[in-house]
């Protein structure tokens, strides 16, 4: 407002000034002069000290006056003018960056809303291909601050489907488009109080997790023995696939005959494709078609004709994977049966196992219930980055605290590097700092995260003891 008003104001004298100079200009231009100028008498000195100086020193003491309201009004309305561009500026922002957001996926592995999802990888150690758990970033600030974010945003997270976004990391966005990546992040995270809510329903599922481990895996066999048969089958299937995809589109390239539903197929079109691919769809497992020639839509909603070619579309794409499955079996097959073997050694092994019992007598007096939120804390929030395999699944998971992209920390390991119970709560309330020292031989990479506004102190205590009072391995 007082801006507008200081403008209009500061427009206004300029023109006043313009006037006043032009109007001097024709003064007098009437005449026409009898002597050159510099020639002709000037006026007096009566006249210049009296009349033109008292005229001169009015005019100049009204300026004056005016600047000094003017600059204060202008300097008033600046700060408003200023945080209102900022606003601007950010909402465009936070635009750009949804937008960015949206296009290069982030929500197809972090949920679009970034509560957290999956994202499907091949896992080194075993070739298979699972689901791995993407984190959820809504709540990433509470952890990392924008430099650590933007570290993980630039190089993305090598050995796991996290891939890289920025230039220096080989990714697609420049350093603007980073910013306004983080400015929407930033406004998407959720509440300190719902982070804090949430701890004890990611505690249950963690320790759900445990006490179904043998279950899940036993679930990733059974789909590995799928896998394995598909691949056997692959050979046999091929020429059957083969014939299905000519059958189909000789039949569906039929003209004439009668038409009852005026669809586009012929009514013996109709009977025949919903007979054939009835025929097939044991072998083939592909989808078993009722077409009604009495009906343009057998389907409500969708066409018959529309249903016949994406039937011979499905039939396609599938003889494209069975092509490729039948050429490369031996590989094939072997990455599959190498895969099952893993998952096999996995089960009978149970390396994700911790013995409750145990962590509470030697660490907790006894107390069961510490030892398990111990370790249902110590799976929710470290296990991803301290365990190895952890966010593939139970298969994959090591040993806990086995060490991942950060270091091992079972067998008391958390003693040598710290000395101090204190430093260590320390350490984990802050998380590292890039290229600070930490512990007694640590080097930060600010990769760590501060996690003090994350879980209350007495949580961090309970996974620091259980940490501390890891026995080392035999
Ligand atoms: C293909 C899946 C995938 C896509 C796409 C993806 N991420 Fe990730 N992201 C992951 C996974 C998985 C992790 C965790 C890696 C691990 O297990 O260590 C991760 C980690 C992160 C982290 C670190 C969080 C933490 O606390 O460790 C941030 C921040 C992040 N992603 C942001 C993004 C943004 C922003 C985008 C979009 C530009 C994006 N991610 C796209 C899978 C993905
Ligand atoms: C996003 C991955 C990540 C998560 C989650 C994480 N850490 Fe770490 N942690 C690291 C990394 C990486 C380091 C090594 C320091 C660095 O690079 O900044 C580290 C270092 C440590 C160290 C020092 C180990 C040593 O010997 O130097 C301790 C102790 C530790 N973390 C404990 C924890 C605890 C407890 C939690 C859970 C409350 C946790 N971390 C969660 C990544 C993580």
């Amino acid at each position: 407002m007082t801006s507008s008003l200081s403008i209009t104001l500061i427009a206004f004298g300029i023109i006043a000034a313009l006037a006043f100079f032009t109007a001097a200009g024709f003064r007098g231009s009437g005449k026409v002069a009898d002597y050159a100028p510099n020639l002709s008498k000037y006026r007096n000195d009566d006249d210049l000290e009296t009349k033109t100086l008292d005229r001169t020193l009015t005019v100049a003491v009204l300026i004056a006056s005016l600047l000094t309201i003017m600059i204060p009004l202008y300097y008033l309305g600046e700060q408003e003018r200023q945080e209102g561009f900022v606003e601007e500026f950010d909402e465009v922002s936070v635009e750009r960056g949804e937008h960015l957001y949206e296009e290069f996926g982030c929500g197809n592995c972090h949920g679009v809303d970034g509560s957290g999802g999956a994202a499907s990888y091949v896992e080194k150690r075993s070739g298979i291909n699972v689901t791995w758990t993407a984190p959820a970033i809504n709540n990433v600030f509470y952890r990392y601050d924008d430099e650590e974010v933007r570290y993980w945003l630039i190089y993305g997270r090598a050995n796991s489907p996290m891939p890289a976004w920025g230039l220096e990391g080989g990714g697609p966005m420049n350093d603007g488009q980073l910013d306004d990546l983080i400015e929407y992040m930033h406004h998407f995270q959720i509440t300190q109080s719902e982070e804090l809510q949430a701890i004890e329903m990611n505690i249950n599922s963690s320790l759900s997790r445990l006490d179904t481990s043998e279950l899940l895996v036993e679930n990733e066999i059974a789909r590995q023995k799928e896998l394995i048969q598909s691949v056997v089958d692959a050979p046999g299937k091929l020429p059957i696939v083969q014939k299905a995809v000519e059958d189909v589109s000789v039949l569906l390239s039929k003209e004439g005959g009668i038409d009852t539903d005026e669809d586009g197929l012929s009514d013996s079109t109709e009977t025949e494709l919903s007979a054939y691919s009835s025929s097939v769809s044991e072998v083939l497992g592909t989808s078993i078609l009722n077409l009604d020639p009495d009906n343009e839509e057998s389907i409500p909603g969708r066409k018959d004709k529309s249903v016949a070619s994406g039937y011979l579309s499905q039939l396609e794409s599938e003889l494209i994977n069975i092509t490729i499955v039948a050429e490369g079996y031996d590989k094939f097959i072997k990455e599959a049966e190498t895969g099952l073997a893993f998952l096999e050694k996995a089960l009978e092994e149970k390396l994700w196992e911790v013995s409750f019992d145990e962590i509470a007598d030697s660490t907790f007096d006894g107390d069961l219930e510490k030892a398990k939120r111990a370790v249902g804390l110590f799976n929710a929030y470290c296990a991803r980055c301290h365990t190895a395999g952890y966010s593939a699944g139970v298969a994959y998971t090591k040993e806990i605290a086995s060490g991942g992209l950060g270091p091992a920390l079972r067998a008391g390991r958390a003693n040598i590097q710290f000395k101090q119970r204190e430093d260590l709560i320390d350490f984990i309330v802050k998380g590292s700092v890039n290229g600070k020292a930490y512990g007694v031989n640590g080097v930060g990479g600010g990769k760590m995260p501060g996690f003090g506004a994350v879980l209350p102190q007495s949580d961090i205590e309970l996974i620091i003891d259980y940490l501390r009072g890891m026995t080392p391995d035999a």
